[in-house]
């Protein structure tokens, strides 16, 4: 397999743009005027394959030694097609905040998805990607005036609340917007909580309902984020029946809701999808939507799973800049950071094991990773097992697609964001195939 010139690489900040030389990606810096390329490549093509190919074209050079994603298209794709197979009831809006690189974001709009964003940059990156507004839903509570006014002007009219300043704020500057009332859910089990800072309790929901039909503002349905990671799924079936109850008492008011978000959630790497499977998830919320919004209701329902969607697609691919042999721990610092790509990891307790790309000795010993930074709290990895490696060697770190492409500049400004893109042949011709809008498609190029 020659995957040669299986790099298209794009940097967030386009002032660092360079012209290249298309037909050799590989031997230039890891930039290119191309952002929206992506490399068709043989089926069965994996990221991995794809990272090694790139660093031993690239081993050695002095001046490439930079952390970049590499990220395959076609398992966004497979991720999407999971989602319509298993909750065929539940529109997908996904959130962007989870990966906002421009192939991704082209190629979910080109499949016809909806979007969450929860700001004006998010809502502009979205609309620039050819979304229609009213594909995408403003999920922040709390809105900046300046955003909700940029809202207002480009007609991004759905969006959400859980207080009654904000209701206050939404009335005097979009009274037309349609709104979505936040519920808090249960998410005390949940690896990442989000109940402390959004969501509206129970009691406080029946307040703002009444408060909304005073200010008479077009409250349209409920919707609720249980967590991320939640061992169990007791909190979502809780919140889609007290959404059910709380339409009852819309009613009741004088509201005709339509409206249902489940929210995000959903795994996004291998090992919280062996911790409850997506389709073990998928079984349950079926089974509580048939139970308290039948289909025959006519409800529409909505989610939005952020790293569910590019979760798996991207891996992550780091050089080694220092080591250290102490007793018999191997300690390596790479070229990244917790301040930068591995910035939930640590905040989620997400362990992480890398892969030597230059896989050669196969005796495992005690291996920590630290990050690049001059911060004394950035470890990446404590205390993993690994094959020895040596500086300039690439560790490949899997699942990286969801929250790591986030920050451009971190501490000590070491961070500029870049990404390379494929997809396999025959997942290229699908994708064209299943897409409503294979306009908004990056382009392919045949790299094969
Ligand atoms: C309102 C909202 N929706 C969806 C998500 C996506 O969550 P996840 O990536 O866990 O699916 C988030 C995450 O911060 C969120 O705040």
């Amino acid at each position: 397999m020659d995957i040669r010139n299986a790099s298209t690489m794009e940097v967030c900040d386009t002032n660092y743009s360079k012209q290249a030389d298309t037909d050799n990606f590989l031997s230039l810096p890891l930039y290119s005027p191309l952002p929206q390329q992506v490399a068709v490549v043989p089926d069965g093509t994996t990221p991995i394959e794809a990272a090694r190919a790139i660093t031993a074209r690239n081993q050695g050079k002095e001046d490439w030694d930079e952390t970049f994603m590499i990220g395959d298209l076609g398992m966004v794709l497979k991720h999407y097609k999971r989602w319509n197979r298993e909750l065929p009831r539940v529109e997908l809006f996904y959130a962007l905040k989870a990966n906002g690189l421009r192939p991704v974001v082209n190629t979910i709009a080109a499949l016809g998805c909806g979007f969450d964003c929860a700001s004006k940059n998010e809502m502009a990156l979205a609309l620039s990607c050819g979304v229609k507004p009213e594909k995408i839903i403003y999920a922040h509570t709390c809105k900046m005036m300046s955003h909700l006014t940029y809202a207002r002007d480009h007609d991004v009219g759905l969006m959400t609340f859980d207080n009654k300043e904000e209701l206050l704020k939404i009335k005097k500057i979009y009274p037309k917007a349609s709104l979505v009332l936040r519920l808090k859910a249960d998410d005390s089990k949940a690896r990442m909580k989000f109940g402390d800072k959004f969501g509206a309790p129970f009691d406080y929901c029946k307040y703002l309902i009444k408060k909304a039909k005073d200010l008479d503002l077009d409250l349209i349905g409920i919707s609720f984020h249980a967590g991320t990671g939640c061992p169990g799924l007791e909190s979502i079936a809780t919140a889609i029946e007290e959404s059910r109850m709380l339409f009852e008492f819309a009613r009741e008011v004088g509201f005709s809701f339509t409206l249902l978000d489940i929210g995000g959630g959903f795994p996004g790497t291998e090992e919280t999808d062996k911790e409850l499977p997506f389709e073990t998830m998928a079984a349950i919320i079926r089974g509580e939507l048939d139970k308290h919004f039948p289909e025959e209701c006519g409800v529409r329902i909505i989610a939005e799973p952020g790293r569910y969607v590019p979760g798996r697609a991207f891996g992550l691919v780091t050089n080694i800049s220092a080591k250290k042999v102490i007793k018999d721990r191997m300690i390596y610092q790479v070229n990244d950071c917790i301040f930068n790509s591995f910035f939930l990891c640590c905040l989620e307790y997400v362990r992480r094991t890398p892969v030597l790309l230059k896989s050669g000795k196969k005796k495992l010993h005690p291996t920590t990773v630290h990050g690049v930074t001059m911060s004394g709290v950035d470890i990446i990895e404590k205390d993993t097992l690994m094959e020895e490696a040596y500086v300039g060697d690439w560790l490949y770190w899997k699942d990286e697609g969801g929250y790591s492409a986030l920050i451009r500049y971190g501490f000590n400004s070491f961070t500029m964001y870049k990404a390379c893109y494929i997809i396999s042949e025959s997942e290229w011709k699908e994708l064209q195939s299943v897409s409503l809008f294979p306009d908004l498609l990056p382009d392919g190029r045949d790299f094969i």
